[in-house]
């Protein structure tokens, strides 16, 4: 006869924990925690804020003290401010998969998608070159069709839904929100701009940027993509995927501060029928001619609209120092081995039942965050956050977990799924 005593179930926490050791040991981009400012809480929210790297401080207290107070106005030359966002969008590039001119930095991710759509639009219908150019316009040699839909991601951020919805009305186009899955076989010849997310924010599913904007192009539109999840996080092939134009932030992965500016990617062959419909004078040919008329600067300056943030842009150019000597295949290798041992660790300590997980199993459809549904989230959070885990909470029921491979260590993820296990149980 059975004993009819339920099996007491080992402790799983003194292997996971040997492991996370292990993996630490073993981890090549360990060495980089030290450049951040952290302490003992667990810091899983650089996908809404990046840690500070230690050394930008004093950076920005010599932009402060010396460019800005002993200097004054000579910095717009003789410290270089004037060309900062060019010159920061250079060093954005390599990270984005992006060879240099075609980046500048500036503005927030809003502003850029607002100028990146509506210029997508104004670009495959010719407007101001005389001719269609995004591709062949659907119509066979009959007469032309007018592209007129805008399609965008329906699960997006809001923020690039609230643009989309306005260059919409601006640009005289119907608004399509789709998911990215189903934008493939909805694509028309009337199709103009397709807006996507690299990332979904929520869950943390990645999308298919290559095949999707293969398939934008195929319809003769041209693909916007939003890269706020993953730049920084894993390699993206702006330039070996043919993307038209790209917006993300630099304050998630790319740790550039709180509102640090965000960047354009203009594809160089766009760049000279590039028509931004925020032309300012810092995107003017001769910004100190001071002309009534406008005309556009050469190249990805088109992309600028008025005088840099130069506080937040040169702590964000110090910040990006961290990556020197980094690979993104390395980087992609640890977010992958994070989040999968953080899902291991999650299923070994939580009961089942009070989670499920809203990340794909599959790595080629994962971002670099792990999104768990359960009920209460918020308070939940709020928990964690009191135990010094932090992640952050999405409305209705998401906590989501952020794993930043330059500091996030495997200790951290398996301490995290320890103290959700012990919160979600008392
Ligand atoms: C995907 C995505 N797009 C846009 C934004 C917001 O952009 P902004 O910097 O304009 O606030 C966020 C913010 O988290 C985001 O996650």
């Amino acid at each position: 006869m059975s004993d009819p005593r339920p099996a007491s179930r080992p402790s799983p926490g003194p292997d996971l924990r040997i492991q996370a050791k292990e993996l630490d040991r073993e981890d090549e981009l360990a060495v980089k925690r030290a450049e951040f400012v952290l302490d003992d809480t667990v810091y899983l929210d650089g996908n809404s804020l990046g840690a500070l790297p230690a050394h930008v401080p004093d950076r920005v207290a010599d932009v402060i003290n010396r460019q800005w107070g002993r200097l004054r106005i000579r910095s717009w030359g003789e410290s270089e401010w004037w060309t900062a966002p060019e010159r920061i969008g250079d060093r954005v590039a390599p990270l984005v998969g992006a060879a240099p001119g075609q980046i500048v930095v500036g503005d927030s991710t809003s502003v850029n998608v607002f100028k990146a759509l509506v210029a997508a639009v104004r670009l495959v219908r010719g407007e101001g070159d005389g001719g269609g150019s995004g591709g062949g316009d659907g119509s066979g040699g009959g007469p032309r069709v007018e592209r007129d839909e805008i399609i965008v991601d329906a699960t997006t951020f809001p923020t690039d839904g609230y643009i989309a919805q306005s260059a919409a009305r601006l640009t005289g186009c119907r608004l399509t929100p789709l998911t990215p899955a189903e934008v493939p076989t909805a694509l028309g010849p009337r199709t103009a701009a397709v807006l996507l997310n690299h990332a979904d924010y929520r869950t943390g599913r990645l999308h298919d940027l290559p095949g999707l904007t293969a398939a934008v192009h195929a319809a003769g539109a041209l693909a916007v993509w939003d890269l706020c999840h993953t730049a920084g996080a894993l390699p993206v092939g702006l330039d070996e995927h043919g993307v038209d134009l790209a917006v993300g932030c630099t304050y998630k992965y790319l740790n550039g501060g709180p509102g640090s500016p965000a960047y354009l990617y203009v594809r160089r062959e766009l760049q000279d029928r590039f028509d931004s419909p925020l032309p300012g004078w810092n995107s003017h040919a001769e910004p100190f001619g001071m002309r009534p008329e406008f005309e556009a600067a050469d190249g990805v300056l088109r992309g600028r609209v008025g005088t840099p943030d130069i506080l937040s842009m040169l702590a964000l150019e110090a910040a990006l120092d961290v990556w020197d000597g980094v690979s993104m295949d390395a980087v992609r290798a640890k977010s992958l081995a994070l989040t999968d041992f953080f899902l291991r660790c999650v299923a070994a300590y939580v009961p089942e039942g009070l989670v499920e997980s809203l990340t794909p199993d599959a790595h080629a459809e994962r971002g670099s965050q792990v999104a768990l549904r359960c009920e209460g989230a918020g308070d939940v959070m709020q928990r964690l956050i009191e135990r010094g885990v932090v992640g952050d909470f999405r409305a209705p029921d998401v906590l989501r977990f952020g794993f930043t491979p330059l500091y996030v260590s495997f200790a951290d993820a398996e301490r995290a799924a320890r103290v959700l296990a012990e919160v979600l149980e008392s």
